[in-house]
């Protein structure tokens, strides 16, 4: 079978879950292509050297750009800190190589245009990890709501609330550097607005509020010296839809207690959906015919075999997915579209609509007015 050699840079979190991802990909799905992890990169040989044996990489270098020239390297996998996804994927692009990277694409949708358009000029595939997009209960909604059972759309109101960030000696990172753009609007907010999209289709308009609510933080585990916060811990915004639909996001990593609460509720004339990723394998689900007075309710429909692609990895229903599945069924989705399958979504353009979106939320709060997202 052919293979396609991948250059994974950055061993972290989600370095991790992408290693795992293709590992498992080829293990649940007859797959076209073979994923084989070449070549690791990190911040610096001996973190890269560490990493790859457990990840299973061949290779590993501390030089990101050793990766990109790697002959064997024929998809560059971007799973580093923001601020770097613009040229490590412009150098691939370059190279003439597919890019997978992690979102947000960019700092902001002007560098987020510059990736698109780089990849469109060349050629080039491209894919982003907005992962949630992937979860069958989210097809399962979209799919609900093309068919008309929920009738007309008429809102959306979505949340991503955690709280990794609420312990105010949690030190500074990489989240709250400028450079990298936004905070929580960008790093959360992208996933709910990547469901809103999807879903209802395109934000056509908004009026945001964001707070930075812890001023300084530890510049490192522990330290009593403090750096500033530049960034937003909290994020909102009203939203209006292109089909006339109106709605609300809002994005928190201050938000104690919220461990994953990725939810978002779509309210249709005739039913209304509700998806929470704290229980990822559900849709609750109410229509408002066929229901008997005293009888009416939410259902709760549990991910099983009918959902794809939830019978690859299980035969049986209500056994639930997590958060790695839902990764390694990206990964599938990326190597039957670098098998000439159907093309990837969301990709660098789908990204750089997101990034727009949350651009015109920080905008429109530092204003205190409605934007049109188009203008941005
Ligand atoms: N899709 C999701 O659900 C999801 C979840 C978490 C993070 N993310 C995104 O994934 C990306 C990484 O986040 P993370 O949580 O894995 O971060 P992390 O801090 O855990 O890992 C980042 C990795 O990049 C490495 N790195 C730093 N500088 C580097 C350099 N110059 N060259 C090579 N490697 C370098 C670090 O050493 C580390 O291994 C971010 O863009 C983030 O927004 C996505």
């Amino acid at each position: 079978m052919k293979t396609l050699g991948i250059g994974l840079v950055g061993s972290g979190f989600m370095g991790r879950s992408h290693a795992y991802a293709f590992r498992a990909a080829d293990a649940v799905f007859d797959l076209p292509v073979r994923p084989s992890l070449e070549v690791l990169a990190d911040i610096d040989d001996n973190t890269a050297a560490k990493a790859a044996p457990s990840l299973g990489f061949a290779r590993s270098t501390g030089d990101w750009k050793a990766l990109i020239a790697d002959p064997a390297v024929d998809l560059v996998d971007i799973t580093a800190p923001n601020a770097l996804h613009k040229p490590i994927a412009l150098a691939a692009i370059e190279a003439g190589k597919p890019v997978y990277c992690e979102k947000p694409l960019a700092p902001n949708a002007a560098e987020a245009g510059q990736m698109v358009d780089a990849a469109e000029r060349n050629g080039v595939m491209t894919a982003v990890g907005f992962n949630y997009l992937k979860n069958p209960m989210v097809a399962l909604a979209r799919e609900i709501v093309d068919s008309g059972e929920i009738g007309e759309i008429i809102s959306f109101r979505g949340i991503h609330a955690e709280d990794y960030m609420a312990d105010p000696s949690a030190p500074h990172t990489w989240r709250l550097e400028p450079a990298g753009g936004h905070g929580v609007v960008a790093d959360l907010g992208s996933h709910i607005i990547s469901i809103a999209r999807h879903i209802a289709g395109p934000i056509t308009s908004v009026v945001g509020q964001i707070a930075t609510v812890v001023a300084e933080r530890p510049v490192r585990p522990g330290a009593s010296e403090t750096r500033p916060v530049e960034v937003d811990d909290q994020a909102r915004a009203l939203i209006r839809f292109d089909n006339g639909a109106t709605g609300s996001i809002e994005a928190s990593w201050v938000s104690p207690g919220r461990k994953m609460t990725l939810a978002f509720e779509i309210t249709g004339t005739k039913g209304t959906i509700f998806v929470d990723h704290e229980r990822m394998s559900e849709l609750q689900l109410y229509t408002s015919t066929g229901q008997a007075a005293g009888r009416q309710g939410f259902k709760t429909i549990l991910a099983g075999p009918e959902h794809s692609v939830y019978g690859a990895f299980c035969p049986a229903p209500g056994h639930q997915l997590g958060f790695n599945d839902i990764k390694t069924i990206e990964a599938r989705a990326l190597m039957l579209a670098l098998a000439d399958g159907p093309p990837f979504q969301p990709d660098f353009r789908e990204a750089w609509e997101i990034q727009r979106v949350v651009d015109a939320i920080v905008l429109s709060a530092r204003e205190s007015r409605w934007l049109t997202v188009t203008d941005i």
